[in-house]
């Protein structure tokens, strides 16, 4: 059998050697981290980018087995932010030069939620002088509404792939034809034909997930070839169906170290994407983003979401920041980022480099 060590020579990776990487033991997993940590700094250097994060509504048409604000949850309050609550958010991230915001939302597909989403993009490019970059992350949509999104602004979409494998899929999604995996597959097409920046992922120690399904997840998204990824450890709520099925995890640890190694051979996998240090791992360990920024993330997203709201957005237990105001989760932000030994790009887009390059190859060839 190889070792890490050996394995971390090497610039092809098979499937057997990433489920040796993400089983790497304690004392060999740093010769992993060190890796990805060198990787990043050599590719993309020190500098991490701040995506200012607007959970706008939690309004959902989807029944996802692990998610807190799935459309059968009674439990959860629903809410739609104001136009003005959003632009006010979006606002403080321009204003404290955050570069970018992610509009998150639940996934609702009616004219009324594309058009109001296709104004508001508009008014954000307009309230920044077209500095702040939009990034989207409001589910499966058609083509159309994509392409319109595009259009008024959005240039970067964040919709996960959850799982890789069909069959992990259906044990974590219901098996209808608003929640098909071929047509996941198909938006994530959809979306890079016109023209986003496309981030996905996964959730990392999900039950019924092995070692393998997670090394095809990597291998699954330098196939499809994505520019950004985010992926965190799945984390129980009480009023999901998959909390049944709680006996089968690993305990929280386990699945934030293996989350940690996720992201450190993804970096070895494609050195040149951005990826995002997920918040799930800050409910974890409280400094769990900092560390994944030390293994290979380059990407961090402070919670804007107004306070009211932030409770009834809670796809998981103990998610982070409820109570925290936007000026103090910057503050804690920075300081945390310095400490991890890096620097921030304010007002920058930092796009993907791996989508700058993508985009320059085809136009070499067309
Ligand atoms: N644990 C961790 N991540 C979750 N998400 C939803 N529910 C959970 C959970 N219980 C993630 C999904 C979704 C993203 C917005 O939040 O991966 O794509
Ligand atoms: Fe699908 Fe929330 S209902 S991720």
């Amino acid at each position: 059998m190889k070792t890490v060590a050996e394995i971390l020579q090497q610039q092809e990776f098979a499937v057997q050697d990433l489920i040796l990487l993400l089983n790497a033991a304690d004392s060999s997993k740093h010769l992993l981290f060190e890796r990805s940590s060198q990787l990043k700094e050599n590719v993309l250097g020190k500098k991490v980018y701040f995506r200012g994060l607007v959970e706008f509504s939690n309004v959902c048409s989807k029944d996802c087995y692990y998610c807190g604000i799935r459309k059968s949850n009674t439990n959860v309050v629903r809410y739609n932010a104001s136009d003005e609550e959003i632009l006010e958010a979006c606002r403080f991230a321009w204003q404290n030069r955050f570069g970018s915001v992610v509009l998150q939302s639940g996934e609702i597909s009616s004219k009324a939620f594309v058009k109001r989403v296709e104004g508001l993009l508009k008014k954000i490019k307009q309230l920044s002088n077209n500095e702040l970059g939009i990034t989207l992350s409001c589910g499966e949509q058609s083509r159309d509404t994509f392409l319109r999104w595009f259009e008024s602004g959005a240039h970067r979409y964040l919709l996960r792939i959850e799982a890789s494998n069909r069959q992990l899929y259906y044990k974590i999604h219901p098996d209808s034809d608003n929640h098909s995996f071929e047509k996941r597959l198909e938006a994530l097409q959809h979306l890079k034909e016109t023209g986003y920046q496309v981030g996905t992922g996964v959730m990392i120690g999900l039950p019924f997930q092995t070692l393998k399904d997670l090394a095809n997840d990597l291998l699954f998204f330098k196939q499809i070839d994505i520019d950004m990824c985010g992926m965190g450890p799945y984390i129980e709520h009480e009023h999901t169906p998959l909390y049944q099925h709680r006996h089968l995890l690993q305990s929280r640890k386990e699945r934030f170290d293996l989350a940690l190694k996720m992201i450190a051979a993804l970096r070895l996998l494609m050195p040149d994407i951005n990826i995002a240090a997920a918040t799930a791992l800050q409910a974890i360990d409280p400094a769990g983003r900092e560390k994944a920024l030390t293994v290979g993330a380059n990407v961090i997203m402070p919670n804007l979401t107004p306070c009211d709201y932030r409770k009834e957005y809670l796809l998981y237990e103990d998610k982070p920041c409820l109570d925290e105001d936007a000026e103090l989760c910057r503050n804690c932000l920075e300081a945390r980022i310095e400490l991890a030994g890096s620097e921030i790009g304010y007002n920058e887009w930092g796009d993907s480099k791996h989508f700058t390059s993508r985009i320059s190859k085809l136009n070499i060839s067309s």
